[in-house]
Order: structure tokens, then C-alpha cells, then sequence
């Protein structure tokens, strides 16, 4: 019998393999517990929180758009989440305190800031494309490295703006401009959905770049965006976002279960496989 619900809130969530992630170790770790997608509106977060204080619902995890929007119905924030006020991970702790947490910067660290020889690249500049839920916990990621060099490019200037109050440092792009500055830059990073499966797709936003540039995308689904094609097509370092996805998967579900389930190949094949 199934003793425990988990799932992810967001808006439109077609495209998250969460459940896939979540249910594969519930089921290795022989846990009795469910994890599905849970769409929501605005205005059903505080339900959807006092499903967390009745224990009607385990954990969640936070998507689009409301990974900011959370923060007022919950009863703290801690760690990274604080840092980047940006919650990806609820849970009810020993106090009955509703908690939220970020487990996307762990995600990020993981799958590419840990990979990297950090002492290179520290004097590099580093493009983040997006303003979206996920760049501030990039930004936060950067800088525990000591990495001073973020620039910051949104079609939306504003949002960008905002997250510049919470990171002073980082420098804003216009968007207009990417084509132009991106040949400066070392490490380029999508954090947009553009790519994104049933989403629309670059247009040729980077044509001048350096040929040892490295480039990292969020996206997991599809596992190639064209833009990361054409960068590999070029011979260019990249990174898809499948490992960042697991990461942060992981650590939620050890906040939840106190168990660090297995990351492995067969994990890969299993999300890959169900990605087609
Ligand atoms: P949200 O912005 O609601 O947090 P998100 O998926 O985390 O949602 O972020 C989407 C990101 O992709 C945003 O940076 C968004 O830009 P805007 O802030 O201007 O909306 C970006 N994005 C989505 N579609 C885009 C498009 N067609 N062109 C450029 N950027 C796009």
C-alpha cells in the first residue's frame, strides 16, 4: 500500500520526468510512496501548502513559475534556497515548520561546477541566457567559486534587473546585444525554456563565439537542443542538463527520505528512454 504522496507543483508540466526520477527510487529503496505531476494554479499554493502541515502530501518540489511565489506560504527558508530566494523542495520538518529548500544549486555544482578545473576558470566570463526560476541559483553556484565575471541576458530586461538586486554583481546584457558580446564570452549557459520540447526554438542568437568556449543547457528534454547540436556540430564542449536534473532530484529525495539514492547508468537509460 502506498503510505506516502510526493509531486511537483507548476503550471504546465508535461514536459517534467520527475515522477520517472522519484518513483524509480522510491521502488529501489523500497519505499511506499507515489510521486506525481500536480498542476496548479496561483491561487491553490496555500491548499497545496497546508497539504504539507496536515501530511496529506510528503514533499513537493516546486516548478514554473512559482519557485518565488512559494516562499510567503511557507514557515522558513534555508541554505541555498535563503541564498537565492528561490525554493525548488518542501517538506514539513521535526517542528512542524514548513520548509523549503534549493536543491538546483547542489544540481548545477554536481553536473558542471564540480566537473570543471574551477582555478581556469575563475578569471572567465561566464553568459547566463534566461532570468527565469533556475538563473539565480546558477549565479549563487558561480560565486561560492569565487567567480566574478556573470553577465546576465533576458528578453525581459526587467527581470533581469531583478535578480541584479539580489546579485549586485552581475552585469546585464541587452538582449539585442548577445550576438555581439557573445564572442567574449567563455562559458555560455542556456537557463531559458527556449529549446524546450514543444517549446519554440533559437534563432540564431550565437554566431561569433570562441572556439574553446564551453557550453552548458538546462534543458534534459529533448536531451539536444539545436542549439547545443550546433555547438557540438562545431566541436565545442557541451553539457545537457540530464545531470543537473538527477542531481537535484537526489537531494531532494534525501531531504525527504534521509537516503542519497543511487545516481547510475541504468537511472540514465531509464529517464532517457522515457524521454522519447
Ligand atoms: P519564468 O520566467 O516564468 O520563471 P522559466 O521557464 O523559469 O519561467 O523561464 C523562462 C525563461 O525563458 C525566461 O528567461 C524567458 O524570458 P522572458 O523573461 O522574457 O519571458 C525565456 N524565454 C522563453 N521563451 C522565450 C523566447 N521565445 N525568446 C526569448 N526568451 C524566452
Amino acid at each position: 500500500m502506498i503510505e506516502k504522496q510526493y509531486g511537483i507543483i507548476g503550471k504546465t508540466l508535461s514536459h517534467s520526468h520527475s515522477p520517472t526520477l522519484h518513483n524509480f527510487w522510491f521502488k529501489e529503496n523500497n519505499i511506499k510512496a507515489n510521486y506525481s505531476l500536480i498542476e496548479i494554479e496561483r491561487n491553490q499554493l496555500g491548499n497545496i501548502i497546508n497539504k504539507i502541515r496536515t501530511k496529506k502530501l510528503h514533499g513537493i518540489n516546486v516548478t514554473v513559475p512559482y519557485k518565488q511565489e512559494i516562499i510567503p506560504y511557507l514557515d522558513l527558508i534555508i541554505n541555498d534556497a535563503k541564498a537565492t530566494s528561490s525554493v525548488n523542495t518542501v517538506y514539513l520538518n521535526n517542528e512542524n515548520k514548513v520548509v523549503g529548500e534549493n536543491t538546483d544549486v547542489y544540481g548545477f555544482e554536481q553536473s558542471f561546477i564540480n566537473k570543471l578545473n574551477v582555478k581556469d576558470l575563475i578569471a572567465k566570463n561566464y553568459f547566463i541566457l534566461g532570468a527565469g526560476g533556475v538563473s539565480p541559483s546558477l549565479i549563487y553556484a558561480l560565486q561560492k567559486k569565487n567567480i566574478k565575471k556573470i553577465f546576465i541576458s533576458n528578453r525581459t530586461i526587467q527581470k533581469a534587473e531583478n535578480i541584479k538586486k539580489t546579485f549586485p554583481s552581475i552585469k546585464i546584457i541587452a538582449w539585442e546585444k548577445i550576438i555581439s558580446e557573445s564572442e567574449k564570452m567563455d562559458v555560455i549557459i542556456n537557463a531559458t525554456s527556449l529549446g524546450m520540447k514543444n517549446n519554440s526554438d533559437f534563432e540564431n542568437l550565437i554566431k561569433k563565439f570562441k572556439t574553446d568556449l564551453i557550453y552548458y543547457d538546462v534543458i534534459y528534454n529533448p536531451l539536444e537542443t539545436s542549439m547545443l547540436k550546433n555547438f557540438k556540430e562545431k566541436k565545442i564542449k557541451t553539457y545537457n542538463g540530464l545531470e543537473m536534473f538527477l542531481f537535484q532530484g537526489q537531494k531532494s529525495f534525501s531531504i525527504w527520505n534521509n537516503i542519497n539514492p543511487r545516481i547510475n547508468e541504468e537511472l540514465k537509460k531509464k529517464i532517457i528512454s522515457s524521454l522519447k
